[in-house]
């Protein structure tokens, strides 16, 4: 096996206070816990309040992977967010995280994949990494989509929640880091998951308040089965280019979506669910940041431990789907 070239070094995340559970979903809209459980494995999830903005989830979430590193804001040479629910459309997300940091030697730039995002930031980093350009990029992915799905709609708004996540991506010192990657998009499916409104091509005006087509819009069902698919993809890819299979695999951290995607997908990569990290229960569907979350529950409780396999996998709208096998 190829020595690995970038290593993912210390982890953090933030998860808002607010716990709002299914059964307070079903006091305002016509849906119910047994529902929800049933068909997504989600028991509730984190709303953030008006004082918890993707910086300071962000901010949150990036001082803990710099306590991990011993590494200082002045110490990051670029620094890279992944969302698709920013505080403001502009400037990026990370200038703002920039500058509450004090990050001031660092390029700063957001990478927009959706759910995808914090794996295909986590891609950029290896690559900014490997050309030279970076020692330490601090990869943080952070979500508020509480301020974006419509809370009128009950097809969606019982599956979204918000938080943030985050690591450093290293030149690495030893055996530890990514042994593969994959990256995918098929654009011609944008439409089963998307925000129509609120863009330059439809900008701001009274209809777009009225119409609700500023909120994420979703063909649940055709999601579905495209996300079964991709993420058996995603899978298949990334081991093939490690020279690994399933069998290999110590854990396996996916978008935490929906339970059921979930479990095919363990199911195709020949992976027991007891190797399978998950908590979807309890945070629901939070975008970019869902890989990055799970990642750091699972170092911090012990489930990911050194010299483990660890296999990341994720879809999401575009449509995007990514994977990466890392040493730990
Ligand atoms: N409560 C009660 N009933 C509901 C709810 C709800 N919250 N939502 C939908 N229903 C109803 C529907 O209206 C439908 O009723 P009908 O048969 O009378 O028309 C019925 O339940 C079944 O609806 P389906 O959409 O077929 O239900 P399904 O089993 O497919 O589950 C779900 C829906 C959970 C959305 C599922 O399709 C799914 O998880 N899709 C993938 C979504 C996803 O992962 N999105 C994230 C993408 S990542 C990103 O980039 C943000």
């Amino acid at each position: 096996m190829k020595r690995p070239f970038a290593e993912l070094w210390g982890t953090g995340s933030y998860t808002p206070k607010r716990v709002m559970t299914n059964d307070e979903f079903s006091t305002i809209l016509d849906t119910s816990d047994q529902w929800i459980r049933e068909r997504t494995g989600i028991r509730e999830r984190r709303v953030a309040g008006p004082d918890e903005s993707n910086a300071c989830m962000a901010k949150a979430a990036a001082e803990q992977v710099l306590k991990d590193t011993g590494l200082t804001p002045l110490d990051l040479d670029a620094l890279i967010v992944a969302t698709c629910s920013p505080d403001r459309l502009l400037p990026s997300q990370a200038c703002d995280l920039q500058a509450l940091l004090g990050a001031k030697r660092a390029a700063a730039f957001d990478v927009q994949a959706a759910c995808t995002g914090f794996l295909y930031a986590l891609s950029v980093a290896e690559g900014m990494v490997a050309a030279d350009q970076a020692q330490h990029v601090l990869v943080v992915a952070t979500e508020k989509l509480t301020t974006i799905m419509d809370w009128s709609d009950r097809t969606t708004a019982v599956l979204f929640g918000d938080g943030a996540g985050a690591t450093i991506v290293r030149r690495s010192p030893s055996d530890r880091g990514i042994l593969s990657r994959y990256l995918k998009s098929d654009g011609t499916l944008a439409e089963l998951l998307y925000r129509p409104g609120g863009g330059a091509a439809h900008p701001p005006d009274e209809r777009l308040l009225k119409d609700h087509s500023y909120f994420i819009k979703m063909a649940g069902r055709e999601v579905f089965k495209a996300a079964v698919l991709s993420m058996a993809d995603a899978c298949d890819q990334a081991l093939q280019q490690a020279g690994l299979t399933g069998a290999d695999i110590d854990l396996l951290i996916p978008h935490q979506a929906n339970i059921r995607i979930i479990e095919a997908t363990a199911k195709h990569a020949g992976l027991p669910m007891d190797k399978v990290y998950v908590n979807v229960d309890r945070f629901g569907n939070t975008s970019a940041a869902s890989v990055a979350i799970a990642l750091d529950e699972a170092v911090r409780c012990g489930r990911l431990q050194p010299g483990m396999k660890v296999m990341f996998c994720a879809f999401g709208a575009g449509f995007t789907w990514a994977s990466m096998v890392v040493q730990w």
